[in-house]
C-alpha cells in the first residue's frame, strides 16, 4: 500500500491510502474518539468488509446525477440524526464521486461539519473526485451549485473494489488520468496501475495544497474540461465525463497548436496518450459546434473572452484572451484534419 499525503494547514493534512486491500487499513484514518461511523454508499459498490473497530450503521443513496440533491442531503442529516450520530463521530463514504460529494458535503453540514473518510470505488474518485476537498449537490438549474469545501481525514483507493467496475466507469477514470499526463513531465504509462494511480493522487494533491479554494493554479486541474464540460451540457452525447475530458483534450492540444504555444510532435504526444488509454478524441457527431461555443463561453472559467488551460513552452497553463477564430480554427482541426 502506497501512502500519499495531501499537506494542507492548520493540522488538516490528510493520507490517501493506495493499494490492492489498502480499505483493510481504514480504521486507522479515523479520528480520534470517533464512537459511531455512518456508512453513506449506494446499490452496485461493493460492500465494505472492514471492521472499523465502531459500531456502524449503512446509509443508502440513490445512483445517477438526480440522487446529488439537496433533499438527498437533507434525508441522511435527518437520518444521521435517528442514529444518533453525534459531532464527535464520523462519516465514511464508499462510493464513485457522486458518493463521495454527497458524503462528503452532508458530513460538512452536519452539526456545521463532522469528519469524513473517503473510500472511493470508482478510478475516478481514486484519481479525483475523492482527493481535494470539494464536496457538493446539483441544482436543477445546474451541476455542483451548492457545496462547500470540506477536507477529509483520509482517502482509501483500495484497487480490488475495481475489480466489478463496468467498463464505461473503467473508461472514464481513464479520460482523468491522461489528464495528468500534461501536468507532469513523468511518463505515467511507463508506471504499473497502482503506483500511476498513487501518483495521479500525488499531483492532485500537490495542486490542492497550492491552491485550496481555486483561486488560481487548481484550475489546472481542469485541462481538456472547457470543451468536456459544453459537451456535458449541451448535447445528448452518450458520453460519460472521463470520455468527454479525453475529446476535450484533444481540442485544447489543437488549440494549443494553433496558437503557436506546441509543435505537432506534442500534438502527436496528446494523441499517443490517448490512444493508450484506447481513449476517441474525436468531438462526437452531429456536435453542433456554435451551441459549444455559446456554452464555452458561459463556463464559469470564461471571466474575459475564453479563457483556456493550455499545454505550452511553460508547460500547462491558464491562458486569457483567446479569440473565437482560433477556437474556429482549432475545431476545424480536429473535425477535418
Ligand atoms: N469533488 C470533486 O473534486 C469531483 C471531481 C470529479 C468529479 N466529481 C463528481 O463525481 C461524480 C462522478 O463520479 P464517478 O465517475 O465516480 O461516477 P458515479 O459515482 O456516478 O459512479 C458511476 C457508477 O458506477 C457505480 N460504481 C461505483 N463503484 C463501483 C464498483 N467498484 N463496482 C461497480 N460499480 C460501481 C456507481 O454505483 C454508479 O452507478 C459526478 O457527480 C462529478 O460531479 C467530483
Ligand atoms: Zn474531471
Amino acid at each position: 500500500v502506497i501512502k500519499v499525503e495531501v499537506p494542507l494547514g492548520g493540522g488538516r493534512s490528510y493520507d490517501v491510502l493506495v493499494g490492492r486491500g489498502a480499505r483493510h487499513d481504514l480504521a486507522a484514518l479515523l479520528p480520534g474518539g470517533v464512537r459511531r461511523v455512518a456508512i453513506v454508499t449506494q446499490p452496485g459498490v461493493p460492500v465494505l468488509d472492514t471492521d472499523l473497530g465502531v459500531p456502524t450503521t449503512t446509509f443508502t443513496i440513490g445512483v445517477g446525477e438526480e440522487a446529488k440533491s439537496l433533499t438527498t442531503v437533507e434525508a441522511l442529516c435527518r437520518q444521521f440524526v435517528s442514529a444518533g450520530l453525534t459531532r464527535n463521530d464520523c462519516v465514511v463514504a464508499v462510493g464513485g464521486g457522486l458518493v463521495t460529494d454527497v458524503g462528503g458535503f452532508a458530513a460538512a453540514v452536519y452539526h456545521r461539519g463532522i469528519a469524513v473518510v473517503h473510500v472511493a470505488t470508482t478510478l475516478l474518485g481514486m484519481v479525483d473526485a475523492a482527493i481535494g476537498g470539494k464536496t457538493g449537490v446539483n441544482l436543477p438549474e445546474g451541476k455542483n451549485l451548492v457545496g462547500a469545501f470540506w477536507q477529509p481525514s483520509g482517502v482509501v483507493c483500495d484497487l480490488e473494489l475495481l475489480d466489478s467496475l463496468p467498463p464505461r466507469e473503467w473508461k472514464s477514470g481513464t479520460g482523468e488520468i491522461a489528464k495528468y499526463h500534461f501536468l507532469t513531465d513523468d511518463d505515467l504509462l511507463a508506471l504499473p496501475l497502482e503506483e500511476r494511480v498513487a501518483r495521479c493522487v500525488e499531483i492532485k494533491a500537490e495542486v490542492v495544497a497550492s491552491d485550496e479554494r481555486e483561486s488560481g493554479r487548481r484550475a489546472l486541474l481542469n485541462y481538456g474540461h472547457t470543451l468536456a464540460h459544453a459537451l456535458e451540457v449541451g448535447g445528448s452525447f452518450d458520453l460519460r465525463h472521463g470520455e468527454a475530458v479525453a475529446v476535450g483534450i484533444g481540442y485544447a492540444a489543437a488549440l494549443a497548436r494553433t496558437l503557436g504555444r506546441i509543435d505537432d510532435a506534442r500534438v502527436a504526444e496528446h494523441h499517443r496518450v490517448l490512444a493508450a488509454y484506447e481513449l476517441d478524441a474525436q468531438p462526437p457527431a452531429g456536435a453542433s459546434w456554435d451551441a459549444l461555443v455559446e456554452l464555452m463561453a458561459r463556463d464559469k472559467k470564461a471571466l474575459d473572452g475564453f479563457t483556456f488551460v493550455l499545454d505550452g513552452p511553460n508547460g500547462v497553463e491558464l491562458v486569457a484572451g483567446v479569440e473565437r477564430a482560433a477556437l474556429d480554427a482549432a475545431w476545424e482541426r480536429v473535425t477535418h484534419g
